[in-house]
């Protein structure tokens, strides 16, 4: 068994559920943590048994015992975070989303993909057996016909211009942190968007704090999506079909329960007991990939990650959305 060597960049919250979540694999080593503060950076060291910390972002790429770096920076600065790991020839699983926009992403596909790089999307979602367990109802036909998808991920997000999610200089806005949850589990289900309906309520400091989106999608689906810092909403995907349908509990985007409603039948629940917060699934299938030579994953392409870019790019068209790019 190879062990990989991974590398975290960005000492913040999401970093530390993922760090602790990688020590429940065998062929997993968390060599090190890179945060633009040493402080930080040795903190989090301690606190998650990491031998390795550097004070600086830059220090991670030029560390030539990393295998794996995963970005868990703010995401303005996950393209040039994970362009300086690409050149430096190390798989890079980026937290979602990918970049701020299609244009950024376009380019550091390009750089994996000549390099001949590992490089993935960090949409945990797609890896969790509860969303194996949908895609293998829906692919088997026995519930007919797909017709619709209703997603929401909405909280109640007190305004505070200080918070990264109201700050657009740290990428904040409901849609590209919270929104690309809903527009996932549509696109991974039903393909992308032929046409885009959709409107945004805007916060005092510019950024989008509520979305709502319709996708008219490929053999009449239509899924509609919503996101909200303004209330809390169920959390679930609902995906409709002539014979019934399937529920993703809530919070439907994290390791939890699906049922499956079958026309003039008992309801169906499936459970799956997790270990640990559920993120060492995405960090198994790029070692999974590594393993056997493959620069993407099979289950969540680069081209998939694209499209969500792509529609993203598409909604804040619609609707607005701009962060000074
Ligand atoms: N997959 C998921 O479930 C999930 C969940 C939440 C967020 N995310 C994504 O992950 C990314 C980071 O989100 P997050 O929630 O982890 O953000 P966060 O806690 O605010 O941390 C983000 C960055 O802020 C810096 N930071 C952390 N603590 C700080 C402090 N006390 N003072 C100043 N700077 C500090 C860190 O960078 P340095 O240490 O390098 O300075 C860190 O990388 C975002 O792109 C987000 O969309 C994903």
């Amino acid at each position: 068994m190879k062990v990989y060597n991974w590398g975290i960049i960005g000492a913040g919250w999401i970093a530390g559920q993922f760090a602790k979540d990688l020590k429940l694999l065998p062929n997993a080593f968390l060599k090190a943590v890179a945060s633009r503060s040493s402080e930080r950076a040795k903190t989090f060291a301690g606190e998650f048994e990491i031998p390795v910390s550097y004070g600086s972002w830059e220090e991670m790429s030029a560390d030539p015992e990393i295998d794996i770096v995963y970005i868990a920076s703010h995401h303005p600065f996950h393209f040039e975070n994970t362009l300086s790991c690409l050149e430096a020839g190390k798989a890079v699983l980026c937290e979602k989303p990918f970049t701020m926009n299609k244009e950024e992403l376009d380019k550091l596909v390009e750089v994996a993909r000549r390099n001949k790089v590992f490089l993935m999307e960090a949409i945990w979602t797609r890896f969790l057996p509860s969303t194996r367990k949908v895609i293998e109802i829906v692919n088997s036909g026995e519930l007919g016909k797909m017709q619709n998808i209703y997603a929401d991920f909405g909280f109640l997000l007190e305004y505070d211009p200080k918070h990264r999610l109201y700050d657009l200089e740290k990428g904040g806005g409901v849609l590209l942190d919270v929104g690309i949850y809903p527009v996932f589990i549509s696109q991974l289900l039903a393909g992308p968007p032929v046409k885009i309906h959709t409107t945004a309520r805007f916060a005092e400091s510019g950024t989008d704090h509520s979305c709502n989106i319709i996708f008219e999608q490929k053999e009449n689906i239509v899924s509609s999506l919503n996101c909200s810092l303004l209330s809390h909403s169920p959390v679930e995907a609902t995906i409709l079909f002539e014979n019934g349908y399937i529920r993703m509990e809530s919070m439907f985007l994290t390791p939890g329960p699906i049922t499956i409603h079958r026309k003039d039948k008992d309801p169906q629940l499936f459970e799956f007991p997790e270990k640990g917060g559920g993120h060492h699934h995405e960090a198994t299938e790029v070692m999974r990939c590594l393993d056997g030579g493959l620069t993407e994953s099979p289950l969540l392409p680069l081209d998939f990650s694209l499209g969500i870019m792509e529609s993203l790019d598409r909604i804040r068209e619609i609707c607005g959305i701009t962060y000074g790019n």
